[in-house]
C-alpha cells in the first residue's frame, strides 16, 4: 500500500513488525531450559529412627552452579517478552555475584555486552566467573550504592538494568512450568513424607521464597515456608516487627541477607524466620560438605542451620516429617573465606561452638540449647493461616 494512503503514518501491516531478533533469543533462552536436565533432591542421612527425613535440593549443579541460573533465565525471558531488551543493548546488573555470573552467560548467548555492578568485597573467584562468561565488572565500595550506579549506568550506555530485586518475584511461573517448587514436590512425591512439613530457603531478592511461597498456597500443600536470615541483615528486625523501613549494615553471607527490605521479598507467604548468626554458618556449612563429601556454599550453611534448628524442635517434640532445603551453590567459590581458618578469624567469627551443638545433636540425639533459642519467629498475626496441627508455640515463643 503506498505510503499517502497511511494518514497516521502507521504501517499496519503485521508482517512488518520486525521481532527476528527478539524471537531468536527467546528461542535461544528456552533452548537452554530445555537443554538443562532437573537439579536433584539428595537424602540427608539423619538416624532413620528419628522419623525426620531432610532433602537437599541441589542447585549447585546448574550451567552456571547456582540457584541463580533459573532466575537469571527467567529475568532474560521476562525482559524480553516486555520488549525492554532489545539488539544490541548493553544488560547491567547489580549483583552480589551468583546473578551476575549467570546473567553474564545468559547475555553471552544472546550475543549482548553484560556489565556487573558489585561490591568490592565480593569473592575474586566470582569476578572471574563473571569475566569467564564475557562480561564485565564494576566494583563499588558502598554495597547500598549497586542500584544507583546501575542505573545510572543504564542510562548511559541506554542499557538495560535487569534489576533482579524489583522483577524477581514478577519473573518466574509460581504456578509452575518446572518452577523450583514444583521440581521438589515432583521429587519427593515418593518418599515417606511427601509433603515436607517445611522448606527453609534464604533470601537475597526473595525470589526463590516468593516461588515456594506461592507454589505451596497454590497447590495447597500444608508445607510452611521458613526463611534464614544471616547477620547484617534487615529481612529478620523488619519481618519480626513490620517496620518495612528497617535497614542494616549488609551480610557477609554471599547471596543472602539485604540492607534492606527488597521489593521481591513478599512478607507474606513467609511463615518463619530464624536469624542465623555467621559463625552458625560456617560450621553448618562445613558439617553439610563433610556429610554429602562435597563442598557448598555459605547461603547453604545458613539454610542447614534453620533446618537443624526445626529438627531439634521435631526431636523435642517428638513429632515426624519431612523437612528441604537448597544447596544454593557449590563452595569452591569460597575458598579464600569461609573454607580458610585465616579468613574466619579476621571475622571474629567462632564455629566451634556450633559445630559441637550439631555434633551433640546427629551424632547424640541431644538437643543443644544452642539449637532452640535466639533469633526465630513466627509472625504473630498470622496465626491463623497456620496450617492445621502446628500450633503457635510449636517452635517456641513468638519470639526468640
Ligand atoms: C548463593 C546464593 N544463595 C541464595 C540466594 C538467594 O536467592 P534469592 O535471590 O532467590 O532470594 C542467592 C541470591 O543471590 C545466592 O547467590
Amino acid at each position: 500500500m503506498p505510503n499517502d494512503d497511511r494518514p497516521d503514518g502507521v504501517d499496519w501491516a503485521p508482517a512488518n513488525i520486525d521481532r527476528s531478533w527478539v524471537s531468536e533469543a527467546v528461542r535461544l533462552v528456552e533452548a537452554d531450559a530445555n537443554r538443562s536436565a532437573d537439579t536433584h533432591l539428595h537424602v540427608l542421612p539423619l538416624p532413620a529412627e528419628w522419623g525426620i527425613d531432610v532433602y537437599l535440593k541441589d542447585e549447585s549443579v546448574h550451567p552456571t552452579g547456582s540457584l541463580k541460573h533459573r532466575l537469571a533465565r527467567s529475568l532474560f525471558s521476562h525482559a524480553l517478552v516486555n520488549g525492554n531488551l532489545r539488539e544490541g543493548m548493553t544488560v547491567i546488573e547489580a549483583s552480589s555475584g551468583s546473578t551476575a555470573v549467570s546473567e553474564a552467560y545468559f547475555a553471552r548467548l544472546l550475543g549482548l555486552p553484560f556489565v556487573a555492578v558489585v561490591p568490592a568485597s565480593t569473592s575474586p573467584a566470582k569476578l572471574e566467573l563473571i569475566e569467564f562468561y564475557g562480561g564485565s565488572c564494576r566494583l563499588v565500595d558502598d554495597p547500598g550504592s549497586v542500584y544507583e550506579v546501575s542505573h545510572r549506568l543504564a542510562e548511559r550506555t541506554d542499557g538495560y538494568f535487569m534489576d533482579q530485586f524489583t522483577y524477581a518475584e514478577r519473573a518466574t511461573d509460581w504456578r509452575g512450568n518446572n518452577n523450583i517448587a514444583e521440581s521438589i514436590y515432583g521429587q519427593i512425591a515418593r518418599e515417606r513424607y511427601p509433603v515436607p512439613d517445611w522448606i527453609v530457603v534464604g533470601a537475597g531478592t526473595g525470589g526463590t521464597a516468593a516461588t515456594i511461597g506461592r507454589y505451596a498456597r497454590f497447590k495447597r500443600h500444608r508445607t510452611g515456608l521458613c526463611v534464614v536470615d544471616p547477620e547484617g541483615s534487615a529481612y529478620f528486625d523488619a519481618w519480626s516487627t513490620g517496620r518495612w523501613e528497617v535497614t542494616a549494615p549488609g551480610s557477609r553471607i554471599e547471596g543472602i541477607g539485604r540492607p534492606r527490605m527488597e521489593e521481591s521479598f513478599l512478607p507474606n507467604v513467609v511463615d518463619a524466620m530464624i536469624r542465623v548468626p555467621d559463625a552458625a554458618t560456617v560450621a553448618a556449612m562445613r558439617w553439610t560438605s563433610a556429610m554429602i563429601g562435597r563442598r557448598v556454599g555459605g547461603s547453604t550453611g545458613t539454610n542447614m542451620w534453620g533446618v537443624l534448628r526445626i529438627v531439634a524442635d521435631m526431636l523435642r517434640t517428638g513429632r515426624t516429617g519431612s523437612i528441604v532445603t537448597l544447596i544454593c551453590d557449590g563452595g569452591e567459590r569460597y575458598a579464600d573465606t569461609y573454607y580458610a581458618d585465616r579468613w574466619v578469624g579476621a571475622q571474629g567469627l567462632d564455629p566451634v561452638p556450633y559445630a559441637a551443638a550439631i555434633d551433640a545433636l546427629v551424632t547424640g540425639g541431644t538437643v543443644p540449647a544452642a539449637l532452640t533459642t535466639g533469633g526465630r519467629c513466627r509472625k504473630p498475626h498470622r496465626d491463623t493461616s497456620i496450617p492445621n496441627g502446628r500450633s503457635a508455640v510449636m517452635l517456641g515463643p513468638r519470639r526468640g
